[in-house]
């Protein structure tokens, strides 16, 4: 008797949840109690929703429309209300897209900080706009500007051709003189990969080289601390072949790697917490021991 009794309460619970829900959270066919939990998750996001007093928060984004030249760059304000938005800064900008104005021009892809391209200016600091949080303090607004010292093409896109072009001049690719010893991979111990932490997890959004004051008045001679902290990925590599070379190519021209006065804007402005700032350190120590060794072996 107790056994048909818990049955019944069984196929009650996963009739209620497959009838109402399956179709919500496919997912979790066959997982009642997961789709209990998320069936309630959603009642009760819905009720905070409901509850949670409108917290309209202002965004002022500069905006500039290049098929309207005769206009100034402006800042537009927008009104977001956060209890129905996400964390985000490109929670906002989504918001504003798609509900109020969607003449909004801005980059992003991945929305969890892998691809760089959501880089933009907020309240004066370098970021990307998917790793920072709004700030719910709604008695002031937040203020979303382009790459700064960048060309805008429109809005909060900025021409990055040369910021590309740096990083291709650095050949960011494995160079070899020999076939891997097995024929097939060229093998590296633990210690060695380690080396590249700090380096590899670079994303290119571009928020270190125009947070540089070096770079801003030097954009074409100086590299600019992520080219140069991306070189300097390659330089560490144990499987590379051309660490001489690559240095040399940074240092034929004084400005490439030494317009870096060790100010260190870029590594306070990386949003992964990189230090293209030591990496660079590290460059030109490499240069001055190599200049060193030649002139002792040319006495
Ligand atoms: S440390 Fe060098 S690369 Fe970094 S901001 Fe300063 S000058 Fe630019
Ligand atoms: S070093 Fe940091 S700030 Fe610079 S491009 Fe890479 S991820 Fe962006
Ligand atoms: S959208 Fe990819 S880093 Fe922000």
């Amino acid at each position: 008797m107790a056994k048909r009794w818990i049955g019944e309460g069984y196929k009650r619970t996963v009739g209620r949840v497959f009838g109402t829900s399956s179709k919500d959270f496919p997912t979790l066919e066959g997982h009642p109690a997961a789709q209990i939990n998320a069936e309630e998750a959603m009642e009760s996001q819905t009720t905070v929703q409901r509850t949670v007093r409108s917290l309209k928060k202002e965004f002022q984004v500069y905006r500039w429309n290049p098929n309207n030249p005769s206009q100034k760059p402006f800042f537009q304000s927008y009104f977001v209300d956060l209890s129905t938005c996400g964390p985000m800064v490109l929670d906002a900008l989504q918001t504003i897209k798609a509900e109020d104005d969607s003449s909004l021009s801005y980059r992003r892809s991945c929305r969890e900080g892998i691809c760089g391209s959501c880089s933009m200016n907020i309240d004066g600091l370098n970021t990307v706009a998917c790793l920072k949080p709004i700030d719910a303090d709604t008695s002031k607004p937040t203020t979303i500007t382009p790459l700064p010292h960048m060309f805008v093409i429109k809005d909060l896109v900025v021409d990055l051709t040369n910021f590309y072009q740096q990083y291709k001049s650095i050949e960011p690719w494995l160079k070899t003189k020999k076939a891997p010893k097995d024929g097939r991979e060229y093998r590296q111990s633990p210690r060695e990969r380690k080396k590249l932490d700090g380096l590899y997890e670079c994303i290119l959004c571009a928020c270190c080289s125009t947070s540089c004051p070096s770079y801003w008045w030097n954009p074409e001679e100086f590299l600019g601390p992520a080219a140069l902290l991306n070189a300097y990925r390659w330089v560490s590599d144990s499987r590379d072949e051309y660490t001489d070379e690559r240095i040399q190519a940074l240092t034929d021209d004084h400005k490439r790697l030494y317009r870096c006065k060790s100010i260190k804007n870029c590594a306070a402005a990386c949003p992964k917490s990189l230090d293209p700032a030591a990496a660079i350190n590290k460059m030109k120590t490499r240069h001055l021991i190599s200049v060193r060794t030649e002139m002792y072996e040319d006495i």
